[in-house]
C-alpha cells in the first residue's frame, strides 16, 4: 500500500502497524490487558447480539480483542485495512474459530462481497470511525448496514470528545504526553473528533435504530509518571438497522 502522510489514512495505519509493538518502548496504546479490561462491555454484546450469527470485528488491528470473542461466537472474522496489523494478529497461536481478512471498511463493494460469503453478521468496532477521515464515515456506515443485513446489529465504541481534555491534563501535570500517544501522532494518526452526540446522530442519519447508548472509561496499560494508568474515555452505541 502506498505510504502517505495524510492524517488517519490507510497508508499511515500501515506504517504505524509495521512499527508499533516491535519494542517495549512502542506499545499499542489500546492494548488494555485481559478480555475484561479490553471489553468490560461484553455483557452488552452477549445480551444484544443474536449468538447464531457470525461476529465481525471491523478494524480489529492486531486482533488483541478479536480472539476473546471466540469464547462466545462460533464464527469470528477480524478485518482491518492494514496488512501489517493482520500479520501481527496471525502471529498468535492459530485459532480455529477466527479468521482475518484485509478489508477497508469504507470499500462498500468489498464489504458486500464479505456479506455474500458469511451472511448477516453482528459487527463490533472499537475506535475505528475516529481512526479514519470523517468524509469516509458515510461509506463506513453503508458498509455496516450491508454486513448486518436484517438480523445483525452493530456495537460501536469510539473515543469521546473528552480524550483531548484528558491529554491536556496529562501534559499540564507531567510536561508531555505518554510516549505511546506521541508515537501515534508522529505516524500521522490522530483521533478524528466524534462527540457522543455526533456518534448517535451519525447512526440515526443512516437509518439505524439506537438500542442502547452510553459512556465508558477504559483503563489503558500506559503508566503515567505518578504510577496511575491513563484512562481512555469512550462513547458507545448498540444499534440495529431499520432501512
Ligand atoms: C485505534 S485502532 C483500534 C484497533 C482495535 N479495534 C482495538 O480496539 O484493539 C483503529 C484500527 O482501525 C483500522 N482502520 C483504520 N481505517 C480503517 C478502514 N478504513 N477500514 C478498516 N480498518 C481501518 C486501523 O488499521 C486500526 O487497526
Amino acid at each position: 500500500m502506498a505510504e502517505s502522510t495524510a492524517t488517519n489514512d490507510p497508508g499511515s495505519w500501515e506504517s504505524y502497524w509495521r512499527l508499533t509493538g516491535t519494542s517495549p518502548d512502542l506499545p499499542v496504546p489500546w492494548q488494555f490487558g485481559t478480555a475484561e479490561d479490553m471489553a468490560p462491555y461484553l455483557p452488552l454484546l452477549l445480551e444484544g447480539f443474536d449468538p447464531r450469527l457470525p461476529l465481525v470485528d471491523a478494524g480489529c488491528g492486531n486482533g488483541g480483542l478479536t480472539e476473546h470473542f471466540t469464547e462466545h461466537y462460533e464464527i469470528v472474522v477480524g478485518t482491518d485495512v492494514a496488512a501489517a496489523a493482520l500479520e501481527k494478529a496471525h502471529t498468535g497461536a492459530p485459532h480455529t474459530r477466527v479468521r482475518y481478512e484485509q478489508l477497508d471498511s469504507t470499500d462498500v463493494a468489498a464489504v458486500e462481497a464479505l456479506h455474500e460469503r458469511i451472511g448477516d453478521a453482528n459487527v463490533h468496532l472499537r475506535g475505528v470511525l475516529h481512526a479514519m477521515a470523517p468524509d469516509r464515515w458515510p461509506d463506513a456506515l453503508r458498509g455496516l448496514a450491508l454486513l448486518a443485513g436484517r438480523r445483525g446489529r452493530v456495537f460501536d465504541i469510539e473515543l469521546s470528545e473528552r480524550f483531548t481534555e484528558v491529554l491536556a491534563e496529562v501534559a499540564a501535570r507531567f510536561g508531555e504526553w505518554p510516549g505511546a500517544i506521541r508515537e501515534g501522532a508522529t505516524a500521522g494518526l490522530w483521533p478524528a473528533e466524534l462527540p457522543g452526540s455526533e456518534l448517535t446522530a451519525l447512526y440515526r442519519r443512516h437509518g439505524w435504530r439506537l438500542v442502547e447508548t452510553g459512556e465508558l472509561a477504559l483503563s489503558s496499560r500506559i503508566r503515567l509518571p505518578d504510577g496511575a494508568f491513563l484512562h481512555f474515555p469512550f462513547n458507545y452505541v448498540l444499534a440495529d438497522n431499520q432501512t
